[in-house]
């Protein structure tokens, strides 16, 4: 345990910042919860009463300027304000969780990488579907050899009606759509499954034939960002691709915030030469025994279980930061996320297959 409370500030308190400041809450002896930032005065008030905080900022340079007492940071904006917050909290010498995506585009990234290089400080990316359940159960399967070689991969991720509103559909703020937004926990999930190999070359296809389905009568019950207002929506809203990889393995990857399908499904698939593992509402293992086709279920619950999820992400930014301990989602695999979803788009602008360098 820590000799000291770290002092951690949470800059952008929408929609997600309240699990990671529940992930805080759940570790009194090692955290308070010391500072909170937003540009939207309304939200910034509301969650200052929420959480009995009275260190109140509409400026992040501001709070970081006045509180160098701060120890950790989680940025919790909008996508394109990511790089800005993260350097700046790394370069006050801050150690920083950042939400996915990294960032808006590769440049961004590796600038954020090298920030906190430069300062010596951890940066971890919240690729939270690391911290699931089942992502540890597929995991160990795998570290065991169960699946053999694993050499081709699916992941979908695809909502009928599921824009986020806000700003997710405005591209000025969130870089994209599905593809940077929910295409990028299962890319990362079966990439740090696959034993994170190196992107070689994508191709991908983007269209926006349906919109944010805002004429659409009835509710979704998809997540809603906090943000209110005038909404645009001028991202994809249905991508895919393939992404091939340096070991020769091949992804094909879907995501769709609104489509046609009678089958949303957010799952991933993983085949190897011993067997492949399917990671949806439950986990199931395909596989050959005895000559036979085989197919093994589990006996204890292995589908996604959100509670818990996002506090045991957080429980291990503070424990990298208190103990020193191998961050589990570095920012150079944000790096390598942000190489492929940049890939994705320019492969869908060009009609041509990317090389990654
Ligand atoms: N890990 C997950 O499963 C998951 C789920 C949802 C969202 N997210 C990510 O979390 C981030 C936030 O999404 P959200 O749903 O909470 O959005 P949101 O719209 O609910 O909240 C974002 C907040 O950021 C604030 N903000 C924007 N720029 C700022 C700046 N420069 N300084 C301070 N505050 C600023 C906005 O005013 C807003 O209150 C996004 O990057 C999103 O991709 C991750």
């Amino acid at each position: 345990m820590a000799d000291k409370k770290l002092k951690v500030a949470v800059i952008g308190v929408g929609g997600i910042s309240s699990v990671h400041i529940k992930g805080y809450l759940a570790l009194p002896d090692q955290v308070e919860l010391y500072a909170l930032c937003d540009i939207n005065p309304k939200t910034l008030k509301a969650k200052g009463e929420k959480y009995g905080i009275t260190r109140l900022y509409d400026d992040h340079k501001k709070m970081l300027a006045e509180l160098p007492e701060i120890d950790i940071v989680s940025v919790c904006t909008w996508n394109s304000a990511h790089a800005v917050c993260t350097i700046d909290a790394l370069n006050a010498g801050k150690h920083v969780i950042c939400e996915k995506p990294m960032a808006m585009n590769v440049e961004q990234a590796v600038a954020m990488k090298e920030a906190a290089d430069r300062n010596g400080k951890l940066l971890m990316i919240g690729f939270v579907r690391r911290f699931g359940n089942d992502c540890a159960i597929a995991k160990d399967f795998i570290d065991n050899g169960k699946l053999g070689d694993i050499y081709y991969a699916k992941a979908s991720y695809l909502r009928r009606n599921g824009a986020p509103g806000g700003w997710f559909g405005d591209i000025a703020r969130s870089g994209g759509g599905p593809m940077i937004d929910l295409g990028v926990h299962v890319i990362d999930l079966v990439r740090y499954l696959m034993g994170r190999p190196q992107p070689v070359s994508v191709y991908g296809a983007t269209f926006n034939k349906l919109g944010d389905f805002s004429n659409i009568k009835g509710k979704t019950g998809a997540y809603k960002s906090e943000t209110t207002g005038e909404h645009v929506f001028n991202v994809e809203d249905l991508a895919c691709a393939l992404i091939r990889f340096d070991n020769g393995a091949v992804l094909n990857i879907d995501a769709s915030f609104t489509l046609h399908t009678q089958t949303p499904v957010d799952g991933v698939e993983l085949f190897g030469t011993k067997a492949g593992v399917r990671i949806g509402s439950e986990l199931k293992i395909a596989t050959e025994a005895n000559g036979y086709l085989v197919d093994q279920n589990f006996d204890v619950k292995t589908g996604l279980d959100f509670a818990g999820l996002f506090e045991n992400e957080i429980r291990h930014f503070v424990e990298c930061v208190t103990k020193g301990i191998p961050c589990r989602a570095p920012a150079e695999d944000g790096v390598v996320l942000m190489k492929i979803l940049c890939a994705v788009y320019e492969s869908a602008r060009t009609g041509r297959d990317v090389t990654i360098a």
